[in-house]
């Protein structure tokens, strides 16, 4: 097993921290790296669409010298007959030296991750996490904002599926000082695992509100994000919230004239283009940023040895004890064991290692 970034804690703040500078070195020097994968491949397992995220990883690989494989949609792969996540990982660990993986289901990149004898990335798993998003998203902050201390940060629209939310949430909270402000519908509020073991877990402050407009001119920053349409099992609960917010140039009247405004894109239409032409607007910022924190990273892992493997946490499987969750990768691929952590072994309450869904013994 190699080392693999599965969920954005899979990396200390310290190596962060080194994904940034080596980022910024890349920017700065081109040239020196651009050789540093030559004969090595990268495959790309993207089960859900993608523009930017399979683009960025391929940019980043050839850009580094090397070479990119894969599919783009799962129909063009044995996905369709049924093949399961585990020997599709195996199968690839004989074609590349690293892969990226993009999948509907929570979970299904760290089962590839368990089974692949190369390093495996998350480049999103359904409405769980996306850790390189967020590496994308802090290098925006580092050079906007030149610290990523001390800073309130608005999240708006829907906090219950942006993956991309979940992982830039762990990753600033532990940074200190962060303020946490979390702007949302009722309906898409922040999942209860995020908020209980991130925030108020590690005693961290953050408020909710509804309101965009009374909350905007306190923002350091603010990260707005799609209505994510394909996660919902109800068509009509999303037409009835998907303009739930838009940022308007008018709006933006009420904001500090440092704040910055984030969108992991695409955007709908809760970004006006009216924004664009504003200095604050960072999102094309913040693509250029993924493409070089991806170098960063493929670097890293592909220099990681077997020493730097952290092993898979301690979990437990009961017979009765099931996740329900049905977006969970335990949940379509029936020979996986059902795994949990504990989170109180005395009220019977565990956690699903794939989704993170809580479940009760
Ligand atoms: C995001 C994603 O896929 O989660 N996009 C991206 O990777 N840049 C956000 C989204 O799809 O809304």
């Amino acid at each position: 097993m190699k080392r693999s970034v599965i969920d954005i804690l899979d990396l200390t703040t310290a190596e962060i921290d080194g994904l940034l500078s080596t980022a910024e070195d890349i920017m700065d020097h081109p040239a020196k790296y651009a050789e540093k994968c030559r004969g090595k491949k990268l495959a790309t397992l993207f089960f859900e669409p993608s523009t930017r995220t399979r683009l960025s990883f391929e940019a980043a690989m050839y850009e580094l010298g090397g070479n990119v494989l894969g599919f783009s949609e799962p129909n063009s792969s044995s996905a369709s007959k049924g093949e399961s996540m585990a020997d599709t990982a195996r199968v690839l660990s004989c074609y590349a030296d690293i892969m990226a993986i993009r999948h509907p289901m929570a979970g299904a990149p760290y089962v590839a991750a368990q089974n692949a004898s190369v390093p495996v990335i998350n480049a999103g798993d359904g409405g769980h996490c996306h850790p390189t998003q967020t590496l994308a998203d802090l290098l925006t902050i580092k050079r906007k904002r030149g610290s990523l201390e001390n800073l309130t940060i608005g999240f708006c629209g829907d906090l219950k599926y942006g993956r991309t939310v979940h992982s830039l949430i762990a990753a600033l909270a532990r940074y200190p000082g962060t303020n946490f402000v979390l702007i949302s519908p009722e309906e898409l509020a922040l999942p209860s695992y995020v908020k209980r073991e991130i925030l108020e877990g590690q005693g961290i402050a953050y408020r909710q509100a509804t309101s965009l407009e009374v909350v905007l001119p306190e923002l350091d920053i603010l990260y707005m994000t799609r209505i994510q349409r394909e996660r919902f099992e109800n068509p009509e609960e999303y037409e009835r919230l998907k303009d739930s917010y838009i940022l308007t140039a008018e709006k933006l009247n009420r904001a500090r004239e440092d704040l910055i405004v984030m969108h992991p894109l695409p955007r709908v239409n809760e970004i006006s283009v009216s924004v664009d032409a504003d200095p604050r607007a960072c999102y094309f910022l913040q693509v250029l940023c993924g493409k070089y924190m991806r170098m960063a990273l493929i670097l890293k892992l592909l220099e990681s040895t077997a020493a730097d493997v952290a092993p898979f946490a301690d979990s437990v499987v009961f017979d009765k004890l099931r996740c329900k969750n049905p977006s969970c990768i335990s949940s379509k691929e029936q020979e996986l064991r059902h795994a949990f952590y504990p989170v109180s072994e005395e009220n019977g309450i565990y956690r699903c290692v794939y989704c993170e869904e809580k479940v009760k013994l």
